[in-house]
């Protein structure tokens, strides 16, 4: 069988091994006899399955006793209303920064819940452009000064659609933030080593580089999350599913399954800052492409600002991205289509594409302006 390159933004491509190892284990999970998907989500090998992979993500972050790691479901979107629905109170706004297309859609939830508690709107700062490409730059640190007293400040670490990073370090990464920090970290969770002990609260769908869609993967610090609000659903209550070591109702079995499998791979190929050194020569390699094409292809988003995980690039038209989009289809390569809402191409490089796929991806778009005589 011939694998399709996956450029995928997410759901999007798992490694090879994680797929092979849940291909042996369908019937049998664990020696039980029975499936994954058969097993109760109270019996100990499964117990033993769901903390394992919480403990590996606490294993690969290094991450403090004062947290704890959540397997939560309805995806980062939910996250979106359920983050304000713990975490405002006291009549103090919260503040978001917002970098893109995602980070838009959590401060208008949270605009939404904010209304419904009777508690201030959420304060926005967005670093939107009136023209051209909407998103394409992180604030300077100044834009995290005076949030003291602050519910909590909201950042998107890495927008997927706008291919929109905050570097690791440097002017373009962040800064201290002297408030409780949350962040959208859908699309670089699992992607680099982060200091998850100074956020208040990390959330991501797991569908990126963590595994299928339908888990949502929340780091949480523990005191935080038991002085949030105790007068909404319990079900939406973060302190529920410390408690109850995220297993106080059914949790999304097989997914976590695939998540604690893509865990293991993760760690067998030299944990986060082998992810990041893979994806810093993957990104280098498009961007590189793109920076050579004597202006062919165009990349809108600012330098510094540049995610490592979803490269966007433009050509001179839509009808030579159209038949760039067409070119690669036929030679295998999936998803380069930007997101509908901004056009153009995005290559997502999530863990798993390999770096074989980018090396062919780069060759492609040489061949390709090439024919256009460029
Ligand atoms: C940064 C970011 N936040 C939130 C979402 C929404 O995630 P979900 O579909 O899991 O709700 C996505 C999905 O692509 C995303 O990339």
């Amino acid at each position: 069988m011939q694998r399709v390159k996956n450029f995928n933004a997410g759901p999007a491509a798992l490694p090879r091994v994680v797929l092979e190892r849940a291909h042996t284990e369908w019937f049998d999970f664990a020696g039980s006899g029975i499936s994954v998907l058969e097993t109760s989500h109270r019996h100990k090998a499964y117990e033993a399955l769901q903390e394992d992979a919480a403990a590996r993500i606490g294993a690969l972050y290094n991450l403090p006793a004062s947290h704890t790691v959540l397997f939560l479901q309805g995806g980062a979107s939910s996250m979106f209303a359920t983050l304000p629905l713990n975490a405002l109170g006291g009549g103090r706004a919260a503040r978001y920064i917002v970098t893109g297309t995602w980070g838009e859609k959590a401060a208008k939830e949270a605009a939404i819940v904010a209304k419904l508690l009777h508690e201030p709107a959420p304060i926005v700062a967005t670093t939107k452009q009136a023209t051209g490409w909407a998103y394409d730059r992180v604030p300077s640190h100044g834009a995290f000064e005076g949030v003291e007293g602050a519910a909590y400040v909201h950042v998107t670490t890495n927008e997927t659609v706008d291919g929109v990073q905050y570097a690791s370090n440097g002017a373009s990464s962040l800064p201290p933030v002297h408030a409780p920090l949350v962040a959208d970290m859908s699309s670089d969770f699992l992607s680099r080593p982060v200091p998850l002990g100074a956020y208040a609260c990390a959330y991501a769908g797991a569908q990126k580089n963590a595994g299928p869609s339908g888990v949502t993967l929340v780091v949480v610090e523990k005191a935080w999350a038991e002085a949030c609000r105790k007068d909404i659903p319990i079900i939406f209550q973060f302190r529920t599913a410390i408690e109850h070591r995220s297993l106080y109702n059914t949790p999304p079995t097989l997914g976590i399954y695939l998540v604690r499998e893509v865990l293991r791979w993760v760690a067998d190929a030299g944990g986060l800052p082998a992810m990041e050194q893979l994806a810093e020569r993957k990104a280098a390699r498009l961007y590189d492409a793109v920076a050579q094409s004597h202006g062919f292809y165009t990349c809108p988003v600012s330098e510094a600002a540049r995610s490592r995980m979803n490269v966007v690039f433009r050509l001179p038209n839509e009808e030579l991205e159209t038949a760039f989009l067409t070119g690669g289809e036929t030679l295998g390569m999936l998803g380069l289509k930007g997101h509908r809402v901004v056009g153009g191409i995005r290559a997502s490089l999530y863990n798993a594409v390999e770096e074989g796929w980018v090396q062919e991806l780069v060759e492609y778009m040489n061949d390709f302006r090439a024919k256009q005589g460029h």
